[in-house]
């Protein structure tokens, strides 16, 4: 196999195209991005040049984190299945992607915001002088028992994803991973004055604006990829998490609060001997050198009869001519498209930015 990797895109794709996305689906400005570790919201301009491209119907997306590739692939019409092990990530699967038409309305909004005296305080008992104001925590104990009045299901994951989000905008970088005292990211922003209230009024808003039909029957799912039906699926885009060079990249260690919070903490366990609350890592193979390359090998052959679309970046291990060989084994025809990527993310002091170049591995 030819490593192509260092042609420009538009002398991998099969037809000349113009490099300005032509059909970009405009719905995508809707979807409400989350700012979650490894989302490729900002690449999905150059994920549906390539998608374009390629012949399929239904799609399946097995690792969908945010679901920004699973709302892409919606709104390029096809039949969706967006699956994570994370019941946070199905959560918003079922708000964005299984649901074509239910918002929040009035009498659904009435019944989030009722003050119900009787309230559970248990997010406010576990999480005091952790993360938000007291004010903060009883609002969300407040929304997590109403929440469970709404008799549709698809309402309440939108209500619970546009709660999601509302934590994410007030916690300073996103993430659940330093407690206490944050004032030195105070950086003035709007996001961090509002309390986590107002910002679901706002995320109401933008999820109901977010929910669309494309008049077919999609599915979100909370499953293991190795346990993924691809019943019907002509094409699989696989975007696992890479083994770190450095740090690490446990989605539970960053969003245990966003995780516990999607299901009221019911059934984990709390791990009270640490400042923020953790709950148990989710094991996957994709995040150890000594397993990520049997992982790989397993998910080419479980999907070897689907079209295979592979994000992946400079920065993972195995590299690109390893994973290259392994997707080799199991497609006849494998094709290599590049493009340099800045991500910024924050994992300590300041917010990191590392540029890679992201690769997209297809077997046809
Ligand atoms: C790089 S992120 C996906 C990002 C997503 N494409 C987006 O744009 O937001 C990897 C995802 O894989 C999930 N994951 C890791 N191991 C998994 C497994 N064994 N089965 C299912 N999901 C897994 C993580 O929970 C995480 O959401």
């Amino acid at each position: 196999m030819k490593n192509l990797a260092t042609l420009p895109v538009e002398k991998l794709l099969q037809k000349p195209r113009k490099l300005q996305f032509p059909g970009f689906p405009s719905q995508i400005d809707r979807f409400p991005d989350l700012r979650y570790m490894g989302s490729k919201r900002r690449l999905l301009p150059w994920i549906h040049q390539i998608l374009d491209g390629l012949d399929f119907e239904s799609a399946l997306d097995p690792f969908s984190g945010s679901g920004a590739v699973s709302y892409l692939m919606k709104a390029m019409g096809r039949r969706v299945v967006a699956s994570d092990f994370l019941n946070l990530s199905s959560t918003i699967g079922h708000a964005l992607i299984e649901n074509n038409k239910i918002t929040l309305d009035g009498p659904a909004i009435r019944i989030l915001f009722e003050n119900v005296p009787t309230a559970h305080r248990f997010i406010e008992k576990t999480f005091r002088d952790v993360f938000y104001t007291r004010a903060d925590l009883r609002f969300l104990d407040r929304v997590s028992g109403n929440l469970r009045q709404l008799d549709n299901p698809h309402q309440q994951a939108l209500a619970m994803a546009a709660l999601m989000r509302s934590c994410v905008k007030r916690q300073p970088r996103g993430v659940f991973t330093v407690s206490g005292d944050l004032s030195k990211y105070d950086d003035g922003r709007r996001d961090l004055r509002l309390s986590i209230e107002e910002h679901f009024l706002e995320q109401i808003e933008f999820f109901n604006e977010a929910v669309f039909s494309n008049g077919r029957r999609n599915y979100a799912r909370r499953e293991d990829v190795f346990k993924c039906s691809t019943e019907n699926i002509d094409l699989v885009y696989l975007d696992p998490p890479y083994v770190p060079r450095s740090d690490d990249n446990c989605y539970i260690k960053r969003y245990h609060f966003l995780e516990g919070l999607s299901c009221y903490w019911q059934g984990l366990e709390i791990d009270f001997e640490t400042k923020v609350r953790k709950i148990p890592k989710l094991y996957t193979p994709f995040s150890y050198r000594s397993t990520a390359i049997e992982a790989f090998d397993n998910i080419f052959r479980r999907f070897r009869n689907q079209k295979i679309v592979l994000s992946y970046s400079s920065n993972g291990y195995p590299d690109l001519d390893h994973l290259t060989d392994l997707l080799n084994n199991y497609k006849s025809d494998v094709r290599i498209f590049t493009r340099p990527h800045r991500y910024h993310f924050g994992t300590h002091e300041a917010v990191k930015r590392s540029t890679v170049t992201e690769y997209l591995l297809v077997g046809l």
